[in-house]
């Protein structure tokens, strides 16, 4: 694994996201836009500030093997850029009028889930959340009329696609030492963890979704499509050694608009 471009990445984008000012023109948001936004985001905004703490240990298990030297440094620097999104959030979430969570029970299962398996699996729900963050992000950005929900959906946005780059790597070089059977097997149950989490997601923010014209049918849809596209990059890589080009997937075909 390329560690040393991600150490290199993380520490560049970390000046970047320290320098964002939030937006400050008034928020024009009617109450049946920007109420469900506010409660949606809040769930976002718990889930982005956790402190690292599993993630860090299992890193610090797989750090000492050849091909992951730096992985636990990459680890600390992506787990603070994480949280770095948690802050902007909560800047977002209190010009929204809304009230930040302590607790949340999708967020709680995805905790839970997380620490079930092993390292892999810790990495692959997480991955299933930025995979769904992708989607979520880029609606916001294409969907909300407003500049500050629209300056931090794009910047959490380009900072997700980097980590679904940043996870197929890590993962892929794990997948090559699986057999082909054992391979397809995990092929499945991601689609089926990845298929679960999305129907609890769209359910779970239906409302923020509906608000901002999606509905949660077409959201499940366009997070199909971004865990088949992320599939197809994920094998490509097992099969050859990793470009770490991040080719994203973007909801509505708005790639252009986010140039
Ligand atoms: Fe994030
Ligand atoms: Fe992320």
């Amino acid at each position: 694994m390329n560690t040393s471009f991600w150490i290199h990445h993380f520490t560049q984008n970390a000046h970047i996201t320290r320098s964002i000012t939030l937006n400050d023109e008034p928020c024009n948001l009617p109450d049946s836009i920007r109420l469900p936004l506010a409660r949606s985001i809040a769930i976002f905004q718990l889930g982005e500030s956790g402190g690292g703490t599993r993630l860090r240990a299992y890193a610090g298990k797989i750090a000492p093997l050849e091909n992951f030297q730096g992985y636990l440094d990459a680890m600390d620097l992506f787990v603070a850029e994480e949280q770095g999104h948690a802050r902007l959030l909560a800047k977002l979430l209190a010009r929204l009028g809304g009230t930040p969570l302590k607790k949340q029970w999708t967020n709680s299962v995805f905790r839970s889930l997380r620490v079930l398996v092993n390292v892999e699996f810790n990495i692959q729900v997480l991955l299933t959340a930025e995979l769904i963050a992708e989607v979520y992000f880029g609606s916001l950005y294409l969907r909300v009329p407003d500049a500050a929900v629209k300056q931090v959906a794009r910047k959490l946005l380009a900072d997700e696609i980097k980590h679904l780059a940043f996870q197929r790597q890590f993962l892929s070089e794990r997948l090559r030492s699986l057999s082909p059977p054992l391979r397809l097997l995990w092929h499945w149950q991601f689609i089926c963890v990845h298929h679960i989490t999305t129907w609890v997601v769209s359910w779970d923010h239906a409302d923020c979704l509906r608000a901002i014209g999606l509905t949660p049918r077409t959201f499940r849809h366009r997070a199909a499509d971004a865990i088949s596209h992320f599939s197809k990059k994920l094998w490509q890589s097992v099969e050859v050694l990793d470009s770490f080009e991040p080719e994203p997937y973007y909801p509505e075909g708005g790639l252009s608009r986010l140039e």
